[in-house]
């Protein structure tokens, strides 16, 4: 129970990775702000959890997004410890086939969105020593051919991770994960036909040298052992890949 008392945000904790983290923080003893559009699968979410959870159905992209989760949390718990953007848009395809309107929504729910986040939680993170995971991607570090928006969009949010390390070191810590090829609604919803899908998670596949697509509570474990100060307290602007090997 390492994270027993703490408050948490975690956005796009409805599906996937976010609901890993979310199930294995709750597990640790956390107690949970989870954040998604949808409201039913966070309801969900909240019912099969044994710890408090606060649900708030909230687009991310919302300028008053970050102002709305931290309220919600101090509203029901009084303090916020720790803060995971793991809410993400993916779109792929080659740039000429793109639309600029899929860069900008990237570039907001990936980068803008968890830097007001952060922002709007600050003063709570300063006051507990707190701590923040941002949920990036090994295609912020690789190349992306057919991907390229979307890496620039994870690259971006390794920046912000590393400059606001240095930015708000000594009182909170932040850190990101890199993961690599996760089994998740994000593949259905990236734009893809079926057969582009199936192409790029076999050649994803044959790029990974432990051989598997990785598992959400892999990338949850990681993402739970960087917010308890008992085990990271002296990491700050870590990019900690998860990826079966990929960047090695
Ligand atoms: N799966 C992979 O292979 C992989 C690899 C590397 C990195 N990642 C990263 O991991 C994170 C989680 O992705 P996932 O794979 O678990 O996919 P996912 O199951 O599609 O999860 C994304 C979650 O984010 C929420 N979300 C998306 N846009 C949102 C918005 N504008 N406002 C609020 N919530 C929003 C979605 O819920 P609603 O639709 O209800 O809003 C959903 O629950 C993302 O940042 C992704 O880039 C994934």
């Amino acid at each position: 129970m390492s994270l027993a008392g703490k408050s948490v945000i975690v956005t796009g904790a409805g599906s996937g990775i976010g609901a890993s983290i979310a199930e294995r923080a709750a597990r640790s003893g956390a107690r949970l702000c989870v954040a998604g559009r949808r409201e039913a699968p966070l309801k969900e979410l909240a019912a099969r959890l044994g710890t408090p959870v606060e649900v708030v159905a909230v687009d991310v992209a919302a300028r008053d997004a970050g102002e709305r989760l931290v309220a919600a949390a101090m509203d029901r718990f009084g303090r916020v410890d720790a803060v995971v953007n793991n809410a993400g848009l993916a779109r792929f395809g080659k740039l000429e086939e793109s639309a600029a309107e899929d860069f900008d929504a990237m570039l907001t729910v990936n980068v803008r969105a968890p830097a007001e986040l952060i922002r709007c939680a600050l003063p709570q993170l300063r006051a507990h020593q707190g701590a923040v995971v941002n949920v990036s991607s090994v295609g912020g570090v690789l190349s992306m051919p057919a991907r390229s928006a979307y890496g620039a969009s994870k690259a971006a949010l390794n920046s912000l991770t590393r400059s606001l390390a240095r930015e708000l070191a000594p009182d909170v810590r932040i850190n990101a994960v890199l993961p690599g090829p996760v089994d998740t609604p994000l593949w259905h919803e990236a734009g893809l036909t079926e057969n582009e899908t199936d192409a790029l998670r076999t050649s994803l596949l044959s790029a990974t040298p432990m051989g598997r697509f990785g598992d959400g509570d892999e990338v949850a474990r990681l993402v739970c052992f960087l917010i308890d100060p008992e085990q990271s307290g002296w990491i700050t602007g870590a990019l900690m890949p998860v990826d079966g090997g990929r960047t090695a």
